[in-house]
């Protein structure tokens, strides 16, 4: 596996857990995606993951490495990269100037990953020199997506990447992520567009209340009269 979570207990205040017993298995290569309800503990799981909220109980490894309790600054020295729900790019600064941030740690591979970074994203390249926060909403997801690869992470955690996208600009995030795949790159996904989700991904968790609830192949779960009614139809209801 890639990544697994075994147990796993943590939340943001002593004797409070939002997630408990929560564990998923993330196969290497793959888009696994979790769904579940607002407030379900989604974020929280990947901040877990990524040392943002602290673990009170089970065992987080990558790439059979315990990274429990990991410091955010220590995930890309281990080959993870997290792309958060919120706030993923700094809007006052350029695109030139977030990549760079980005590959600060670089070193002497800076210009080349940096290229490397506009080939696959001509549109930030075209826009180098403009303001971030001036691009469209899925452009400025490409960032955010283009900052993550900076560190060449094996796994990328992405927070409800498409979020507030239009859909066609959603779908064009998830064909990216899972295009990342092809290059050996693992993805860990939280969607609401949950429709265009499981049609990606290969592995889907559902959580809700902090515990895990269903999982399995994306596909069957597509299928699967339970999850299209609780979460299918009511996505469909939310939008009409
Ligand atoms: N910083 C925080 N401090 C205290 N409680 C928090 C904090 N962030 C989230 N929570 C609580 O943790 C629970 C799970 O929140 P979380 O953000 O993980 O849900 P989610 O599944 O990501 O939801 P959404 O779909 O709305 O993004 C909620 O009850 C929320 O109120
Ligand atoms: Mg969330």
């Amino acid at each position: 596996m890639a990544l697994s979570a075994e147990g796993i207990i943590a939340g943001y205040v002593p004797d409070l857990p939002i997630l408990t017993d929560v564990g998923i298995a993330v196969p290497r290569g793959s888009v696994t995606v979790i769904i579940g309800p607002n407030g379900a503990g989604k974020s929280t799981l990947i901040k877990a993951i990524t040392g943002l909220v602290k673990v009170s109980a089970g065992r987080i490894t990558h790439e059979s490495a315990d990274i429990t309790g990991i410091r955010p600054d220590q995930l890309a020295g281990q080959g993870v990269a997290y792309v958060p729900q919120m706030d993923n790019i700094f809007r006052t600064l350029t695109i030139r100037q977030n990549l760079d941030l980005a590959l600060r740690n670089a070193g002497p591979d800076t210009a080349l990953r940096l290229e490397e970074l506009y080939a696959r994203f001509p549109p930030l390249a075209e826009k180098r020199h403009e303001k971030a926060g001036a691009l469209s909403g899925g452009q400025r997801q490409f960032l955010a997506v283009a900052m993550a690869l900076a560190s060449r992470p094996s796994l990328i955690l992405m927070d409800e990447p498409s979020a507030g996208l239009s859909p066609k600009a959603a779908q064009e995030v998830l064909e990216c992520a899972r295009g990342l795949t092809e290059q050996g790159v693992t993805i860990l996904l939280v969607e609401q567009n949950v429709k265009q989700a499981l049609r990606l991904a290969d592995h889907c968790y559902i959580l809700a209340e902090g515990r895990n609830q269903i999982d399995g192949p994306a596909a069957d779960l597509l299928c699967d009269p339970v999850v299209g009614e609780i979460y299918l139809g009511a996505k469909r209801a939310r939008a009409s």
